[in-house]
């Protein structure tokens, strides 16, 4: 009979020969450290995976069952020892010692405003401390906001393993196109934006005992909001506890619009911080961020660095540089683990910024806002700030939105700075001067309210009654420019969203069915009308999986310039341009190879036929019957105009755009397969801000279309001149 007890194990490289189970309990801590403080949520999967290679290697002819059962046993074991020591950590979390205070508290009032330092353990162990308190009992949920997706998922995950159960089961997350919960789900950490849907489902939320709006400094748009519906529903509600918690000391103001709801403070752990300036202002804050990284690695002691960036494409740029130069010195130096963090980082690769740095190297983590406040990752104790982030900007009076890279605010330079005291004593590097610091930087910044389009709040809210004057009494936080709420209802009436008494339409209850922009949901529900459900969905899962679809690795661009033309057929455009890619990658069969051939990324591929699934799934509940007529262009240009008429822009006389509407200039980007054509008249789909001002996925429409899909926003004026044949174009 076989045992694994007896078995040895000898190490092929030093011939050493061991019992199985020191071996194991050796191998075990190998890999968690001996303080275990791997992350990802299966860790004792990991170990046992190679636990069972090794068993299968020893066992040839062993009997099957023993054998099973020696491995569910093993399972076990592992899994218990790496709840004890997660166990052992949640007891050193500063809020540990508060817990049965704040569970007094939370008993006490119906509202309750929670501050304390990041990292103090509100996110992970709130929800736990109320699941244990019995806040579950009856199956009703617990839910814990997060601005976002990232940190729902990680943290989700992080709290399944402390609870030691399976990511979706108690514990799970739901973020926009993903729902990783089921019926067992007790603790729910989602997107604030999911929430926010939660009340069009059930506008009592019945099934939660406990709203937890994390992260309320971060003021999103969707956070004001939902602070305002929470509002309005404690009274209808008395057995709902609401908790606003917080990582700044900003809690008067939500204490005081939660009619002085009581603020419950926990006091952090905090290490002194050294903050350096430069001394004159950096041309190149990217270069600048880089040599600080290598010469803190070279001069200074051992502690990991944060990078604070602005986007994904900064990240990848520093990170390539970083990589080149690293290889330039060789084995002179320590070795440099480069993480980078960002909103679309596959999340199988987010794990490895938890990851603990090995002995004698030091890892670098290169994160965009997202490590401000939502994650905390061990061991930094160097930060780099260049002083900037991408923030949304909104013009009401154009109704022109752009992302934009401007400076960040006093508040978000010291949060950052505190990054880097949290274990030991700090130091932040920020590269630029301290002169501009005090007399540049704005205190905070300005809540996402005031800056953005409202179309889906205004959309949203109408669904739940809130329409017409009832819009501008809602009691916002911060109210936005009432320009703002008005160019949201003109607009939705223009897109049929709303009727001339500001009333949802059908058309409108339709759209608020998908978690998208209105726009995009608009184009959608006209396909009903010309047919084509099928290609628009495509369309818009595409656009929904952003500019990630086309790789364009550097040493082959002109191959991957081609391979993408090869998709532009026709006069179709880029819209029409992602149908094709979407629907030849179809046709292989949804092969990773023709991705590979193709210079598609595939993830993203596999992004957007998980999207578009669940569209199809949405389009069914709103009964729209899925019909294709893939060979009318015109068909699925007018739903894309439906969507999107106001983006309508034609071209100048020196290859310029200006748009039709608000005669703003613009132009083609140069990823857009219309850069050589340059149609007359063009609508596109986003505009991005860098050394000029873009539109981004460009197709040629018709003048006439315009005014058939939107006579209330064109009239045959704007078009005059394109339409009368004297004109010289080119
Ligand atoms: O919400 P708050 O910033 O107060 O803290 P938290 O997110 O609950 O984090 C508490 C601790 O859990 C942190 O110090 C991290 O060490 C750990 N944590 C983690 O290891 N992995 C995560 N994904 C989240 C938290
Ligand atoms: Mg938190």
């Amino acid at each position: 009979r076989f045992s694994v007890a007896m078995q040895r194990y000898t190490d092929p490289n030093t011939e050493k020969e061991e019992p199985w189970e020191e071996h194991q309990i050796r191998k075990a801590t190998l890999k968690f450290g001996s303080k275990n403080k791997r992350r990802e949520s299966d860790d004792y999967q990991f170990v046992f995976e190679d636990h069972i290679d090794f068993i299968k290697a020893f066992v040839m002819d062993g009997d099957k069952s023993d054998f099973e059962e020696e491995i569910a046993l093993e399972k076990s074991r592992v899994k218990r020892s790496v709840l004890e020591a997660l166990q052992e950590e949640r007891k050193k979390l500063p809020i540990y010692s508060f817990r049965d205070e704040l569970l007094q508290a939370v008993h006490d009032h119906p509202v309750l405003v929670i501050v304390g330092e990041t990292g103090s353990g509100k996110t992970t162990q709130i929800p736990q401390y109320l699941h244990e308190a019995g806040y579950t009992k009856h199956g009703r949920m617990i839910a814990c906001t997060q601005p976002r997706r990232v940190a729902a998922i990680s943290v989700a995950s992080r709290v399944s393993q402390e609870m030691g159960v399976k990511l979706g089961h108690e514990v799970g997350y739901s973020i926009r196109f993903e729902d990783c919960t089921s019926k067992k789900t007790i603790l729910k950490y989602m997107t604030d934006g999911m929430l926010l849907r939660e009340f069009l489902v059930q506008p009592q939320l019945e099934s939660y005992s406990v709203v937890m709006v994390d992260e309320a400094h971060e003021r999103t748009l969707s956070t004001d909001i939902l602070f305002g519906l929470v509002k309005d529903l404690a009274p209808a509600r008395p057995d709902l506890k609401v908790l606003i918690s917080s990582a700044t000391l900003d809690a008067e103001k939500f204490s005081n619009y939660f009619d002085l709801a009581p603020i419950f403070k926990i006091p952090g752990r905090r290490y002194p911080v050294e903050i350096h300036f430069t001394k004159a202002p950096e041309a190149n804050y990217l270069d600048a961020a880089i040599v600080t990284t290598l010469q803190i690695h070279a001069t200074q002691p051992p502690g990991d660095i944060l990078v604070f960036l602005t986007g994904q494409e900064e990240i990848e740029t520093v990170e390539e540089i970083l990589k080149h130069r690293m290889r330039g010195f060789g084995t002179k130096i320590a070795d440099l683990i480069i993480c980078p963090i960002y909103a679309n980082l596959p999340t199988e690769l987010q794990a490895k910024i938890f990851e603990p740095t090995p002995e004698g190297a030091r890892k670098v983590v290169l994160a965009t806002n997202i490590a401000e406040t939502s994650l905390t990752i061990d061991g930094i104790k160097y930060v780099i700030d260049p002083g900037f982030c991408k923030m949304k900007c909104y013009n009401p009076r154009t109704g022109m939105e752009s992302l934009l890279v401007s400076p960040i605010s006093k508040a978000a330079a010291k949060q950052r700075a505190g990054r880097s005291g949290r274990t030991s004593y700090g130091k932040c590097f920020r590269l630029y001067t301290a002169y501009s610091f005090l007399n540049d930087l704005e205190d905070n910044t300005a809540p996402e309210i005031q800056r953005t389009n409202l179309g889906n709040v205004v959309l949203t809210l109408s669904c739940l009654g809130i329409e017409n004057e009832k819009l501008f009494q809602f009691e916002f936080m911060d109210p936005p420019p009432v320009e703002a709420i008005t160019k949201a209802v003109e607009l939705l009436y223009a897109q049929n969203a709303l009727n001339v008494g500001g009333k949802l339409t059908k058309v409108g209850r339709r759209m608020a069915e998908f978690p998208l922009d209105p726009m995009l949901s608009k184009m959608i529900v006209a396909s009903e009308k010309y047919k084509c459900s099928d290609e628009v969905i495509s369309i818009a899962a595409m656009l929904s999986v952003g500019n990630s679809i086309f790789y364009r690795p550097k040493d082959k661009q002109v191959h991957a310039d081609n391979a993408r033309m090869n998709f532009h057929t026709g006069n179709g455009g880029d819209h029409i341009a992602h149908l094709n890619v979407y629907n030849s990658w179809k046709e292989s069969n949804y092969s990773t190879r023709w991705c590979y051939e193709n210079y598609i990324q595939v993830r993203s591929m596999k992004r957007a036929r998980d999207i578009r699934n669940q569209l199809a799934g949405l389009l069914e509940r709103v009964e729209i019957e899925l019909t294709s007529n893939s060979n009318d262009l015109d068909a699925i240009k007018k739903s894309i105009i439906s969507g999107f008429f106001p983006h309508s822009a034609r071209m100048q006389k020196n290859g310029s755009y200006r748009m039709v509407k608000n005669l703003q200039t613009v132009y083609v980007h140069p990823s857009s397969g219309l850069t050589k054509v340059l149609p007359r008249l063009v609508l596109y789909n986003e505009l991005v801000l860098t050394t000029k001002e873009y539109m981004r996925q460009v197709t040629e429409i018709k003048p006439e279309w315009l005014l058939e899909i939107a006579p209330h926003f064109y009239n045959p004026k704007h078009f005059e001149e394109l339409s009368s044949k004297k004109t010289q174009w080119m």
